[in-house]
């Protein structure tokens, strides 16, 4: 396993691996490896003869109040993971070497996907994805991309993107990772006290709470919000940021039911901001 921290570099072994026939899978990451990682790299290395993790915490996409100088970083755990993993190259480049001076391009995804869920607390948060997803696509060119249904909405706009711009990348979403107890598995897990990770369960027990009702018949959707909202609000340490149930289809808010809804949360649990859903 190499890790590639130059562009060009990076570009040319991409281009080599092409030209032999062979296909790339990429995991794109921002590092401190978890088991959700590990299942997406296992994907990323059963459909690919290469595979390709990057490992890049990406300035652009967090707001000026956010995590970004704390976000947990760890090269060296991450190396052993993508070792073990069997991973072939890691792209591991510094902030300057992707947003030099006088970087001045963004993409910036559609209002109708980007002003709801997470948009709304974090603006300018997509468009950083999306402009370093655009990045690493056009440095590594993969034939395809991995990424966890955890950020679901990050999924949906990304794949919506991909079309959008012919980026010529299969977008592969890959199933939830949790804890035993049910909570997704997130590097931002890791800010969590003890007392805090146990709270931290609400977040999967009240989107059961809604399924259970929804699997009895319930079609109304703001009285199965309802069900979601004061299962989260009985725990003390959750505070919400939002609770939304949408049509994943068209990200339109919905009174009825959808054929293919999304339930989706973001709670604070202490300072610590987590995210969880379900598709029904
Ligand atoms: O999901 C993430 O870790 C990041 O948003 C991504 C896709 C690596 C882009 O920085």
């Amino acid at each position: 396993m190499k890790i590639i921290r130059n562009i060009e570099e990076m570009k040319i072994i991409s281009k080599e691996i092409k030209s032999k026939g062979m296909s790339l899978g990429m995991v794109p990451t921002m590092g401190f490896l978890h088991e959700g990682h590990k299942s997406l790299i296992k994907c990323a290395k059963e459909n690919n003869d290469i595979v390709t993790v990057s490992i890049f915490v990406n300035p652009t996409q967090f707001g000026p109040d956010e995590d970004y100088e704390s976000y947990p970083r760890d090269l060296e755990h991450d190396s052993k993971i993508c070792q073990m993993e069997g991973v072939d190259y890691i792209f591991h480049p510094e902030p300057d070497e992707m947003y030099p001076d006088g970087y001045s391009t963004f993409v910036i995804p559609g209002e109708k996907m980007t002003n709801i869920l997470c948009g709304i607390t974090r603006p300018g948060h997509f468009r950083g994805v999306c402009t370093v997803l655009t990045k690493l696509f056009s440095i590594i060119n993969p034939d395809n991309a991995y990424f966890g249904e955890k950020d679901i909405q990050q999924l949906a706009i990304v794949r919506r993107m991909v079309k959008d711009l012919n980026l010529g990348v299969n977008i592969n979403g890959c199933p939830i990772i949790r804890e035993e107890d049910g909570l997704a598995k997130s590097s931002r897990n890791t800010y969590l006290n003890e007392e805090e990770r146990k709270a931290a369960i609400i977040l999967r027990k009240s989107i059961l709470k809604g399924k259970e009702f929804m699997d009895n018949g319930e079609k109304n959707v703001e009285k199965i919000r309802k069900v979601i909202v004061d299962s989260i609000n009985s725990e003390p340490l959750a505070k919400i940021d939002y609770v939304e149930i949408i049509d994943f289809d068209t990200f339109d808010r919905i009174e009825k039911l959808s054929k293919n809804t999304l339930i989706a949360m973001a709670v604070y649990i202490g300072k610590t901001r987590l995210i969880d859903n379900l598709i029904y």
